[in-house]
């Protein structure tokens, strides 16, 4: 792996290597100093240039657990106010002797932008735009796995704003190449405009696919990307699309509800079905530091 920009940059053996090596990493949280000297010496820093909570501070904590030196950039409080290019900021971090730059935002296409500017630091798509968000779909999978032994077979439905939605770009790359299949559940308005080459099927019946899923992945909606103007209001968006106590009741036993926060109870998801034992999120979100160490190591090449 020279850069984790796309899951299309990863085959089933490179998704299954890092599932692997994430599998090896989880360990690490539960010693008594959750630390391994593996990346020591390396830096490895976040260019944000758009809001995070969950991706950010997962990856600061990935490099912090592998020992490397972590530095953390914010577009608001940097002088991309004072009107520097990206390029700029991007040569300037890299000068200081980066070895990994974690890179986000609202632009798609801007971590590969920044994958043929970088001289030698490693690339890694933190969420670009509406385009795709690959580690947050390698831990969806890799706690999918862990829940379910494999994601081979798996019946996987998506249900909200998949039009605006990076996480279900990359979800749909991830769980069809490990073999499940992928229905889609939207308003056409929240669909993208083009399905063509996409290898999904659209659920007819929101009712009878989540009755038939054994992952239903909910997404929030991007209302930063202009998803207000694709649904008439709230309530009836919530009423049409959202995992009620009603609909939560129509799953199967062993199905597993994820998100990739943040969640908007009451919206694509009522509160009281948030807390379910089926609803993964908190794991998902323990999960996502080991998946960031294994993409971290595997790019950086470090030492086990
Ligand atoms: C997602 C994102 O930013 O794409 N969140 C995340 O990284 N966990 C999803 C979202 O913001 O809705």
């Amino acid at each position: 792996m020279t850069h984790l920009l796309s899951i299309a940059d990863l085959d089933r053996e490179g998704i299954e290597e890092i599932l692997r090596v994430a599998d090896a990493f989880a360990e690490v949280e539960k010693r008594p100093i959750p630390k391994v000297p593996t990346l020591r010496g390396r830096a490895v820093a976040t260019l944000f240039f758009e809001e995070s909570t969950r991706t950010r501070l997962s990856f600061e904590t990935a490099a912090k657990r592998l020992s490397a030196d972590v530095l953390s950039f914010s577009a608001a409080s940097s002088s991309v106010k004072k009107g520097e290019s990206i390029r700029d900021t991007v040569e300037t971090i890299e000068a200081m002797g980066m070895d990994a730059l974690v890179v986000r935002h609202s632009s798609a296409g801007v971590p590969v932008q920044v994958s043929r500017w970088v001289k030698r630091c490693k690339v890694i798509n933190g969420g670009d735009g509406w385009h795709e968000h690959p580690t947050q779909a390698l831990l969806d999978c890799f706690t999918v796995r862990q829940l379910r032994g494999g994601i081979d077979g798996l019946r996987v439905l998506i249900v909200g704003d998949i039009r605006h939605s990076r996480v279900a770009r990359s979800q749909v790359l991830a769980y069809t190449t490990l073999g499940a299949s992928v229905t889609l559940a939207a308003p056409g308005s929240l669909l993208p405009p083009s399905l063509e080459g996409w290898p999904v099927e659209v659920a007819e019946d929101l009712d009878d696919a989540l009755g038939n899923a054994d992952v239903v992945s909910l997404l929030r909606l991007q209302a930063e990307r202009g998803s207000g103007a694709f649904v008439p209001t709230l309530r009836e968006y919530t009423a049409g699309w959202g995992l009620t106590a009603r609909r939560a009741a129509l799953l199967g036993g062993d199905a597993i509800v994820t998100h990739p926060g943040p969640m908007i109870r009451g919206v694509e998801i009522a509160g009281d079905v948030a807390d379910l034992p089926q609803a993964v999120v908190t794991r998902q979100v323990t999960n996502g530091v080991a998946v960031r160490m294994a993409v971290l190591f595997l790019l950086l090449g470090g030492v086990l």
